[in-house]
């Protein structure tokens, strides 16, 4: 079969070819791809700076964002051919630690997780794969390709998830949310966070293209500029830029009580406008909560697949703005100004 893989931590290194088939081991549903979305993750990967091939092996098949079509469901799953599948990217450790003991996998605490496409497994980007059946989500048929923004939906799921915890420390109502940048995740959290009727600004660095308007389609405020700049103290921000200045200007914004979760994964940029000492007691003094949030376990799968079979299917499609072969792969992984989530699509779906 055809797969599209890397070798992890050498650039330049990513290439379409012939792959063997998926391997018993990998999983007793055989499942046939129909598409995978491409996310800054793989960008990483593709350049050198992240991933790791599976035990003994130099390749690595890219992809974590799935949706397949069941081939075969093999003799331990529910699934029937035909179904259509999104395959859980995170497997516990095998220690395991007490998180990933308890099914708690996105919260593992010695590290030795394995991620499909990402970590140690072979990920979604070839013409066939395997899976555990209690690894393959099924998807709403009526979603169509539009299941493949399933993984994303469940990283902010679990991020929402994490909020809504912190938040649970004192009496809280909040009002206002604000989340930093307009990509999939960016705006699949201002989907949810207007689902549940806050009021909600979302900001990024585009002043056109589809970001401002798909805003406006959820009755969102879009902004541009600085966070700063707002002329309001947000109760919650997600933060999905990875962005130095963004999070640090995010954190002297918040409201008092305010919590930010961060979700996006940068390097660098360093702020040389506050001082550490000055940015923690702003936190102090007005009882913020800084939350970190990766990854989601299968009770943020399944919410997350209601919360997608649920939502406005024509705003879904809008953020899917490229649709790309497996063999121009190089060309979906190149940013460009207006994408929003670009998807190598194996099959029809
Ligand atoms: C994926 C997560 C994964 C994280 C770190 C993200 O792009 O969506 O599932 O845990 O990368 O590897």
């Amino acid at each position: 079969m055809k797969a599209i893989t890397v070798e992890p931590k050498t650039p330049g290194s990513a290439r379409y070819d012939d792959f063997p088939e998926p391997e018993a081991h990998e999983g007793s549903v055989l499942v046939e791809a129909v598409a995978v979305g491409v996310c800054g993750t793989d960008v990483e990967i593709v350049e050198g700076k992240y991933g790791w091939a599976p035990p003994g092996k130099t390749r690595l098949i890219l992809g974590h964002e799935s949706l397949g079509r069941v081939i075969d469901p093999g003799p331990y799953s529910a699934l029937k051919g035909g179904d259509l599948v999104v395959g859980i990217v995170r497997r516990p450790d095998p220690v395991p630690c007490s998180n990933c003991a308890v099914g708690e996998w996105d919260m593992c605490r010695n590290g030795q997780y394995t991620e499909r496409g990402i970590k140690e497994i072979h990920g979604f980007m070839s013409e066939r794969w395997r899976i555990e059946p209690e690894y393959a989500i099924k998807v709403d048929p009526s979603l169509g390709i539009l299941g493949v923004l399933l993984e994303p939906m469940t990283v902010i799921t679990k991020a929402l998830e994490q909020v809504l915890q912190a938040g649970r420390r004192a009496f809280w109502e909040p009002r206002t949310a604000l989340v930093t940048g307009a990509g999939p995740i960016g705006l699949l959290a201002a989907l949810r966070l207007s689902a549940n009727n806050l009021e909600v600004h979302v900001l990024d660095r585009a002043e056109s293209g589809p970001k401002p308007d798909l805003v406006r389609a959820l009755g969102a405020t879009y902004h541009t500029g600085s966070v700063l700049d707002l002329d309001f103290e947000p109760d919650v921000i997600v933060e999905c830029t990875g962005v130095g200045s963004v999070i640090s200007d995010s954190i002297q914004k918040v409201g008092a009580g305010g919590i930010i979760c961060l979700t996006g994964v940068g390097a660098g940029g360093a702020v040389a406008s506050r001082a550490a000492a000055d940015v923690a007691a702003a936190v102090v003094l007005k009882n913020n909560v800084i939350v970190g949030s990766v990854n989601a376990n299968k009770r943020h799968w399944y919410k997350a697949g209601q919360n997608l079979a649920a939502s406005d299917r024509e705003w879904l499609g809008r953020l899917i703005t490229r649709r790309e072969k497996p063999e121009n792969f190089k060309q979906a992984l190149q940013r460009q100004p207006d994408n929003i989530k670009v998807v190598i699509q194996f099959s029809e779906v």
